[in-house]
């Protein structure tokens, strides 16, 4: 990936050629506006030195992007519910990372704000309105690549953009290819790219169709440390710029802490809510701030709450 293509925005984006949809109007505005980019919950002031409360003053007039109301999934005639009892608000332009252990019930909580499934009890918001159904505002990014077998690298880019009558779907799709480091490969089948290339291929494609929202169900899991670390600087970067909303699915606490403005903890049995953690670093931050003393400190209170929720399950 060479750092001029790791850091260029998609010739389309930066154009402005990705028009939106006309219902994505008020949902597209809202990235391109910092006011309804200010995440909603307060940061805790003062912890590093420099660190803005972003909006502050600003945070309860955002509206939130994504909302959930007292959500419970029951599957099938399990007496335990998945989850249970979740309300979480997630601000227009927040970046949320969701943590866990396994089957709190990360992956069903993605579901639910893609609109995959509905929950069993509660209700979910998009942008306030009642949210039924996959839409064309989530980009979602899966646990395991999900590309179409049978077509190119880069015809599985330029899908979403197709399907929405987008102008110029390849140029879309080859330039966020060359975004992810991509470009020589465009032509090559899913089946010929390593695992950690087909993931690099599915963000593209979440991206394509340049969604307000951005669903992730750890996306770099699969990837080896170099290429992660590169990753989650891109993510960066096209979030300083673009703003979506993300949702971010991490078993990685420190992936966690690098990538978003608040940590959300999950307990299991059944999945709920924990705690919300403001992350009051500054950004545009820099992969070296795992190493400053707060991160350490916050990373360490993190890694305690998880804990103590897994000797429960062992007990
Ligand atoms: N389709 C399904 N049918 C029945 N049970 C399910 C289904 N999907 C998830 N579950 C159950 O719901 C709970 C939460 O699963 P989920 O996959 O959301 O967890 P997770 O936090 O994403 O786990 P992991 O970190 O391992 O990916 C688990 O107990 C799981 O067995
Ligand atoms: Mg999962």
């Amino acid at each position: 990936m060479s750092s001029a293509s790791r850091s260029a925005l998609p010739a389309a984006v930066e154009k402005g050629d990705l028009m939106p949809l006309r219902s994505e109007n008020h949902a597209a505005a809202a990235i391109v506006d910092p006011q309804l980019a200010l995440p909603v919950t307060m940061r805790r002031p003062g912890v590093v030195p420099g660190a803005a409360p972003r909006g502050q003053e600003n945070a309860e007039k955002t509206k939130p992007r994504l909302r959930l109301d007292h959500v419970t999934v029951h599957f099938g005639k399990r007496e335990r519910p998945a989850i249970s009892d979740v309300s979480l608000s997630i601000a227009a332009g927040e970046f949320v990372a969701l943590l866990g252990p396994s089957g709190c019930g990360k992956s069903t909580l993605l579901n639910i704000f893609a609109g995959f499934r509905a929950p069993s009890a509660g209700r979910v918001y998009l942008d306030e309105t009642p949210h039924r159904g996959p839409s064309a505002q989530c980009g979602v990014v899966f646990q395991k690549h999900s590309l179409f077998p049978w077509m190119s690298v880069i015809e599985n880019v330029a899908f979403g953009p197709r399907r929405l009558g987008l102008r110029d779907p390849l140029g879309i799709a080859r330039d966020l290819l060359d975004m992810v480091g991509l470009a020589d490969v465009a032509h090559a089948w899913p089946s010929s790219l390593s695992g950690g290339m087909q993931q690099r291929v599915g963000i593209a494609r979440a991206l394509a169709t340049r969604p307000p929202v951005l669903l992730m169900d750890e996306p770099f899991g699969a990837l080896d440390a170099q290429t992660r670390s590169l990753m989650q600087e891109e993510l960066l970067a096209i979030w300083e710029r673009l703003r979506p909303t993300v949702v971010f699915v991490t078993h990685d606490i420190e992936e966690a802490i690098l990538l978003a403005d608040k940590v959300v903890v999950m307990e299991t049995l059944p999945g709920h809510i924990a705690r919300e953690i403001s992350v009051p670093f500054p950004r545009p931050r820099a992969l070296d701030v795992v190493s400053h003393p707060d991160f350490v400190e916050l990373r360490r209170e993190i890694a305690d709450v998880i804990r103590t929720e897994a000797r429960k399950v062992f007990r």
